[in-house]
C-alpha cells in the first residue's frame, strides 16, 4: 500500500545522500565511530491501552518513528563528515541541512504524540487547561470543533494545539507533513499525527473516526502538565 508519495521520495532521497557520502573516500579528520545523538524512546506501554486503535498499527507505528530517530543521527553524522572534509558548499550538503529539519521534527513530533496518548480520563473542568481552552474559545467543545477540523484537513502532516509565545494564546494549528506550519517560539500541548500512516490500515479513509478514537484516549495529565510547564 502505497502511503506517502512525498515521504517515499524524501527517504529515497536520504538514503541516496547517505549511500553517495558514505561511498566517498572519508577524510582523515572524519570521525570513524560516533555515538548517537539521539535514542529512541519506548512506547510499548500503549500496546494493549490505547482503546479503539489496534497494536499492529501502533507497533508499526514505533517502527516508523524508529526511523526518523535513525535518519535524524545519520544525517548529523554525515553533515559533521561533510564539514570536516570542506564539503559545505556541495549540494550534498545543502540537502541534509534541509532534510535534517524534517527528520528532526517527525521524531519529536511523534514523541509529543505517542506521549499523549494512552489516557482515560477526560480533561477535568477544574483542571487549569481547561480553563484556559474555555477562556481562549468560549468553551471546550468549541476548541475541540476546532482542532477537529484542523485535523480533518485533506493533506498530511499534524495537528497541534500550540500556547504560541507573544501573547499565550491557544491555538490550533495545521502542520504540513512535519515542517510547514509552525509557530516560532510556541509550545506545543496537545499532538496528533494525520499522516495516513497513523490510520489507514484500521481506518481506510475515514480520518474522522481515528480522530474520535484519538479524542476517546488523550492522555490529559501530560497535555495539561505541558500547558503549566509554560507558564
Ligand atoms: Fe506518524
Amino acid at each position: 500500500m502505497k502511503l506517502c508519495t512525498l515521504c517515499s521520495g524524501l527517504a529515497a532521497i536520504t538514503a541516496l545522500s547517505l549511500t553517495s557520502f558514505a561511498m566517498a573516500e572519508a577524510p582523515t579528520s572524519v570521525k570513524t565511530e560516533v555515538k548517537a545523538k539521539y535514542k529512541a524512546k519506548n512506547f510499548d506501554h500503549l500496546i494493549g491501552n490505547v482503546k479503539g486503535l489496534d497494536d499492529e498499527l501502533l507497533k508499526m507505528h514505533f517502527k516508523l518513528y524508529q526511523g526518523y530517530v535513525t535518519n535524524v543521527n545519520n544525517a548529523s553524522d554525515q553533515i559533521e563528515g561533510l564539514n570536516a572534509a570542506e564539503k559545505n558548499r556541495s549540494l550534498e550538503y545543502a540537502g541534509l541541512k534541509k532534510l535534517f529539519a524534517w527528520e528532526y521534527n517527525g521524531m519529536t513530533l511523534h514523541e509529543y504524540y505517542f506521549a499523549n496518548l494512552g489516557g482515560k480520563d477526560p480533561l477535568n473542568e477544574k483542571d487549569p487547561l481547561f480553563i484556559k481552552i474555555a477562556d481562549d474559545f468560549g468553551s471546550y467543545d468549541l476548541w475541540k470543533k476546532d482542532f477537529i477540523a484542523t485535523g480533518a484537513m485533506r493533506g498530511i502532516g499534524w495537528a497541534i494545539a500550540y500556547i504560541e509565545p507573544k501573547e499565550g494564546r491557544l491555538i490550533n494549528t495545521w502542520i504540513n507533513e512535519h515542517d510547514l506550519g509552525h509557530l516560532a517560539g510556541g509550545k506545543p500541548i496537545l499532538v496528533m499525527d494525520v499522516f495516513e500512516h497513523a490510520y489507514i490500515t484500521q481506518f481506510a479513509l475515514d480520518r474522522a473516526k481515528y480522530i474520535d478514537v484519538f479524542f476517546n484516549n488523550i492522555n490529559w495529565s501530560e497535555v495539561s502538565k505541558r500547558f503549566q510547564d509554560v507558564k
